[in-house]
Parts: structure tokens; C-alpha cells; sequence
């Protein structure tokens, strides 16, 4: 079968940039000696978490906990949700999983070590957590180091849970140029390992220091005192990333295959991707909810649920003729479809399901 072939709309990912993407990471790893743990929520399918396992990967981390049972159903052994606790089914679940595969578990509170401690009791299982730090996303996580002292010493009193280490996740190096994340890279490896020594000074011990996203990777894993990296959307990067430079546009190994539907006017196409295909993720480095493959200067400029509008006088398009478009963000649009066909030129290798995609509310 062809990509032409295809009903659209559909998320089509090209396994010659997927390869060269998964394997370039893995080198950044192994030249740093670091560890290198994908954040599977990029592409939720254990068809790409076993390949980045082949290439040296430390199992995953996850952010959900249908995306870590997915990946351990998948024989994906190592887990870490890299996520905070404070959610009782959560805190059940992760602990019932525990059981099955080696898991770790991100805290920032003493209410969600709590949580976590009781479930696992209740399991006679023992979770390993690691704190997460602050260090200038300001999203969730510690900051002040008596309140990571205090949480330290909380873990340490649970006996169904171990400290293993501290995370932290600094997504505001995504939007940067290259000075700037350069700068962050720096600044988010150097503040954890500056709160890890703290606490091995005050005697606890502390295994993992993780960090790392796509754009901040290579900076931070060259930090002395880093141990694990856990970028997510190197594996296919995507309009935001390449528009900032972190990659060339010939590395975006995702887009969403589109039909144009109707062309009312010289200047208007409508494509069947709309927001329900590409959401409606905007990036601060170009206009639009996607960008046209091979014609970058043109974009989508709106959408509703299932349009989306380019206006551009300047494409000789027709209706029934197909489009690739590269989505702001990439993780957002995988999670909207059941299925992505994997292509190789213009052929059609596989159609491969998306299994750790939404929410279920299993208990
Ligand atoms: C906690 C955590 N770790 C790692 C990542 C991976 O970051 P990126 O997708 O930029 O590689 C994310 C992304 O959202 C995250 O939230």
C-alpha cells in the first residue's frame, strides 16, 4: 500500500527519520555515560519503547499510569511515572504494578508519599520515589531545600518506600534558541545536583539524579553529577522544535496525512485535519496549528474540530489531492488517533496501534 492510498486523515511516521532520531539520542547517552530513559508519552507504543530499549535505553518513564501498565503488559520491565502522586487510584494502581515490574514513582508532597506509602503497604510492596525539583519551570516539584529535607526524611520513615533519587523537568528550554538552552540545560543539571549533594550530606542516599527534556538533553547529560536523561520528543520532534532550531525540518518524523475537502476560493483550502487531528497547540515560533512537509512557509491558519484552513494563494492544490502536515506538537497527536502507519518513502510498512493512548479509569 502507498500513503496515497491511505484514509485520511492519519498520522503517518517515516521509520528512516524515527531511526536516525532514536539512535542519535542514544549516542548523546553513551557519550555522556548517562542513562537514558525515553518518555514514552511521545509516542505511546511499545513497538517504539522496545526499539529505544534495543538501542541502550533504561526502560521509560511515563506520566500516566495507563501509559507505564501499557508499557509493563509490553514486557517494558523499568518504569518510572515521572509524574506527581496525590491521587488515590493512582497511588492503588502504581502499587498493584509495582508487583510486576521494577517502578519508581515521583513525589513532591508529603499528602502523595502518604498516599503511595499506604497503597504500597497494602500491597506488601516497597516503591522507590525520587523528588521532584524545581528548577525553573515552575510547574510542579520543590524548590526550597528545607521542604525537599522534610519530604527526605518523610520517604525514609515510610517503610513500604526507598528514596532512590531526584527528577526534575525543565520544559521552558523548549522555545528556546541555542544560547538559551544552553543556559537552562545548564542551570536545571546543576541546581539537582546541587540539592542531591545537600541531601547526601545529610546522609541520605541518592542513586538517580534524572533530568533531561528533547531541546535540553545534550546540554544537561555533559553536567558532572547527572545520571539518567528523559527526553520524549526527539523521536519524532515536531513544527515547535524544528522551528526553533533544535533540529533541521528533515528530522520531523511525524505528520498527519490530510485530503483537501473543499476550495471554495482561490485562496482557501480545507483539509479533513482539524483540531480533533492536529490540536490546537500553537507554538511561539511560527503561526498556525501546522506546518505544510516540504513547504514550510505555508501552515494551517485555523481550525475548527475537523477543518483545518490554509489560506495561501500561492498552492497549486486540488480536491482529493493529499497533504503531510507537521503538527506543532508532536505527543498531543498521537494521543488523538488509535493507530499510525509506519512509512518507508512512500510505501506503508505497518499500521501500528497507539495502545497507551487517553484515559481509562481501571481501579
Ligand atoms: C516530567 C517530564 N519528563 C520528561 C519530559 C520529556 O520532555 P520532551 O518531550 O521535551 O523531551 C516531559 C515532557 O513533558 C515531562 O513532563
Amino acid at each position: 500500500m502507498h500513503i496515497n492510498d491511505l484514509p485520511t486523515p492519519a498520522v503517518i511516521v517515516e521509520r528512516e527519520k524515527l531511526r536516525i532520531n532514536l539512535e542519535e539520542m542514544a549516542q548523546v547517552a553513551e557519550q555522556a555515560q548517562v542513562k537514558l530513559r525515553p518518555h514514552i508519552k511521545t509516542h505511546k507504543s511499545p513497538f517504539i519503547a522496545h526499539w529505544q530499549k534495543s538501542l541502550g535505553a533504561q526502560g521509560a518513564a511515563a506520566a500516566t499510569i495507563d501509559e507505564a501498565e501499557t508499557m509493563i503488559y509490553s514486557g517494558i520491565s523499568d518504569i518510572f511515572v515521572a509524574y506527581p502522586m496525590g491521587e488515590i487510584h493512582r497511588a492503588r494502581r502504581l502499587a498493584r504494578l509495582s508487583r510486576l515490574a521494577r517502578l519508581s514513582v515521583g513525589v513532591d508532597s508529603s499528602i502523595g508519599v502518604q498516599m503511595l506509602a499506604k497503597a504500597a503497604a497494602s500491597c506488601k510492596t516497597t516503591i522507590d520515589c525520587l523528588i521532584e525539583i524545581d528548577t525553573g519551570l515552575h510547574r510542579s516539584g520543590l524548590k526550597d531545600e528545607t521542604q525537599v529535607l522534610k519530604l527526605a526524611e518523610t520517604i525514609h520513615a515510610m517503610p513500604s518506600l526507598r528514596l532512590k533519587g531526584l527528577f526534575t523537568h525543565a520544559g521552558h528550554a523548549h522555545g528556546q534558541d541555542a544560547a538559551g538552552r544552553e543556559t537552562i540545560g545548564k542551570q536545571e543539571g546543576e541546581l539537582i545536583v546541587e540539592m542531591g549533594s545537600i541531601l547526601k550530606a545529610r546522609g541520605f542516599s541518592i542513586e538517580e539524579i534524572s533530568t533531561g527534556s528533547t531541546p535540553s538533553a545534550a546540554v544537561v547529560a555533559e553536567v558532572p553529577g547527572v545520571t539518567e536523561i528523559r527526553p520524549g520528543t526527539y523521536v519524532f520532534y515536531d513544527a515547535s522544535l524544528a522551528a526553533s532550531g533544535v533540529v533541521g525540518w528533515d528530522r520531523c518524523a511525524l505528520s498527519v496525512l490530510a485530503t483537501v475537502v473543499s476550495h471554495p476560493v482561490p485562496n482557501r483550502y480545507i483539509l479533513d485535519a482539524g483540531s480533533k487531528s492536529l490540536s490546537k497547540d500553537q507554538s511561539q515560533d511560527i503561526p498556525g496549528f501546522g506546518v505544510i512537509k516540504g513547504i514550510e512557509s505555508s501552515f494551517v491558519s485555523w481550525v475548527n474540530e475537523e477543518h483545518g484552513v490554509i489560506e495561501d494563494a500561492s498552492l497549486d492544490l486540488a480536491i482529493g489531492d493529499k497533504v503531510e502536515i507537521i503538527p506543532n506538537h508532536a505527543c498531543v497527536v498521537m494521543n488523538l488517533f488509535d493507530e499510525y502507519y509506519l512509512v518507508e518513502n512512500d510505501l506503508v510498512l505497518g499500521r501500528i496501534p497507539v495502545l497507551a493512548r487517553g484515559h481509562r479509569h481501571l481501579t
